[in-house]
């Protein structure tokens, strides 16, 4: 992470986060008189898009009762955001963490999958979807999910964003007990939400795998 002095008087400074597509920063004052906020830059292509999709995304879910940071202004190319302290979702991942979270990130998911769409929405659509499920567009903080990064508005399958979830915690170590069981223990609170069971889910995790070495091989790439 680079840290670097922005505006010397006013004791600013800010982080460049880690990020493979936008170019995020976290803002802070050394003398604390500033609440620290995020200010995310919007690649090109469709940077003024991205980032219009991104704000009406962020307001909508937050009326909805989504844990999403509130977002303070609107640019043409990039937004500012509320910052929301904690600890990146991948990385309770990456250690194996059994906690809490697992269940809370089920009920986020469930949350997100229930809103009501509009009779238009509906159409060959089922649900509202997070999209890239990355475990990094998602903070633990105080007890509770925060889910970021919305530039899509995307509906569908629910079982769309569970496998990619579940491919992200097993990261291709299907023999790891501890990662299958995470994904299993993810998968059955969000069975308890729904009071249904997932169904024919080998299918969304095959496509699922199958993006998600694209998207790495397309960074490796860069
Ligand atoms: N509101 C926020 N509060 C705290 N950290 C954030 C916030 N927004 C972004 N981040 C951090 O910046 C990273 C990149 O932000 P994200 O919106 O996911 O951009 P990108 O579209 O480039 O992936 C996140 O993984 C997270 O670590
Ligand atoms: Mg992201």
């Amino acid at each position: 992470m680079k840290n670097n002095n922005l505006f010397s008087p006013s004791q600013l400074s800010y982080q460049h986060l880690f990020s493979r597509r936008n170019n995020v920063f976290l803002i802070k004052s050394s003398d604390n008189k500033t609440t620290p906020f995020i200010m995310k830059f919007y690649s090109e292509p469709n940077s003024m898009l991205k980032s219009n999709i991104e704000y009406k995304n962020l307001i909508k879910l937050n009326r909805e009762g989504l844990n999403v940071p509130h977002v303070k202004k609107n640019k043409d190319h990039y937004n500012i955001i509320e910052y929301i302290p904690g600890v990146l979702v991948s990385d309770l991942a990456y250690r194996l963490n059994k906690g809490e979270w697992i269940k809370k990130l089920a009920c986020w998911m469930f949350k997100l999958h229930s809103i009501k769409l509009n009779s238009k929405q509906k159409k060959n659509k089922k649900s509202y979807l997070k999209g890239d499920c990355n475990l990094r567009n998602f903070i633990y903080y105080e007890n509770q999910i925060y889910g970021l990064d919305f530039e899509e508005k995307l509906f569908g399958d629910p079982r769309q964003d569970l496998s990619e979830i579940c491919v992200f915690i097993l990261d291709n170590k299907v023999d790891n007990p501890d990662k299958i069981f995470i994904a299993l223990k993810f998968l059955k609170e969000y069975e308890k939400l729904s009071g249904q069971k997932i169904n024919d889910l080998g299918h969304f995790l095959r496509k699922s795998i199958v993006n998600s070495q694209k998207r790495k091989n397309k960074y490796r790439k860069i």
